[in-house]
């Protein structure tokens, strides 16, 4: 029996350069896809994964993470009074139970590994999930929940990743492909923004991780890697001498929203499909002379 993963760490610490200046004072975590915050789609997904204690780990400015996580009282009373329970009782669905936050701070921007690392006592020793908000899965079920199918029969640790275009691989971290099919294989190697011509493959890792806790010693003494930053890609790969990594090809697609065309096409892709403005939003974008394409998106 593999030992349950309860907990997910999301590092929302980053400075979000790529989208100044909507970022200056707000975090980048708070950015819409339609009306939902893209925190809030990874904690869903985390929710809908069996995840019940979320850990965040924010740095200065993201107060209002803490705040979105909340109960919001003189709103709530709005509502109420105004008989829009719905909304009510939606606003209330998006909260993690009481008591089932935590929050800490990366003090320095010294990359995702060192992010990882500071949720180490909070984490203590269980395997976790992570989750890279800045990536959005659309899809039937949730790329976690996948992940997490198969780490009851793989256990060890687990990676979702991805195919691009060759070309696109130096963005990302990227795995080497061993035995296994599509839904479970094994990881041989894996590397942190490879030049296109020194990458093992264009599998990337997606931003979606169920790791065992031994990585935190190993982050403790992981020296700066690719950007000068402390790589979590580098210390996998570490613990990869002495604990399986099996890669997941999940099932829907991936919106990169930590780069504006990505972002913009979540927002596209999330608003045609959803019932209340569907059909309005095609005729606005019909008006620019966009819906042969946006209809083919659709489907
Ligand atoms: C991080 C990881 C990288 C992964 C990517 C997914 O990079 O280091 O391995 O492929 O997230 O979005 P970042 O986007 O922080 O540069």
């Amino acid at each position: 029996m593999v030992k349950r993963v309860k907990t997910a760490v999301f590092p929302v610490a980053g400075l979000g350069t790529r989208f100044l200046p909507a970022t200056k004072a707000m975090p980048k975590e708070m950015l819409t896809v339609v009306d939902r915050p893209l925190i809030q789609y990874a904690v869903d997904e985390a929710k809908e994964a069996g995840i019940t204690h979320f850990v965040f780990v924010t740095g200065r400015n993201k107060g209002v993470i803490e705040d979105h996580f909340d109960r919001q009282f003189e709103l709530e009373t709005t509502l109420e009074t105004r008989g829009k329970l719905k909304a009510l009782e939606e606003l209330r669905q998006d909260l993690p139970s009481a008591g089932r936050t935590s929050f800490t701070r990366q003090q320095e921007p010294l990359g995702l590994g060192h992010a990882v690392w500071c949720a180490r006592d909070i984490v203590g020793d269980e395997p976790f999930a992570l989750l890279l908000p800045d990536m959005l899965f659309k899809g039937r079920r949730g790329v976690l929940k996948q992940m997490i199918e198969a780490y009851e029969t793989t256990g060890g640790n687990v990676i979702a990743v991805e195919e691009v275009p060759h070309q696109e691989v130096s963005s990302y971290g990227v795995v080497g492909r061993g035995a296994g099919t599509d839904g479970g294989f094994a990881i041989t190697e894996m590397v942190e923004k490879p030049k296109p011509q020194d990458a093992p493959s264009n599998l990337i890792i997606s931003g979606r991780y169920i790791l065992q806790p031994e990585i935190f010693s190993l982050l403790a003494d992981q020296p700066r890697g690719a950007g000068g930053e402390i790589q979590l890609t580098d210390a996998m790969q570490t613990l990869m001498k002495s604990q399986p990594f099996a890669g997941v090809k999940y099932d829907g697609q991936s919106f990169d929203c930590g780069s504006k065309v990505g972002f913009l096409a979540a927002n596209v892709a999330y608003a045609l499909d959803r019932d209340d403005i569907a059909e309005d939003f095609l005729a606005a974008l019909s008006k620019l002379g966009l819906i042969d394409g946006m209809k083919v998106a659709a489907e």
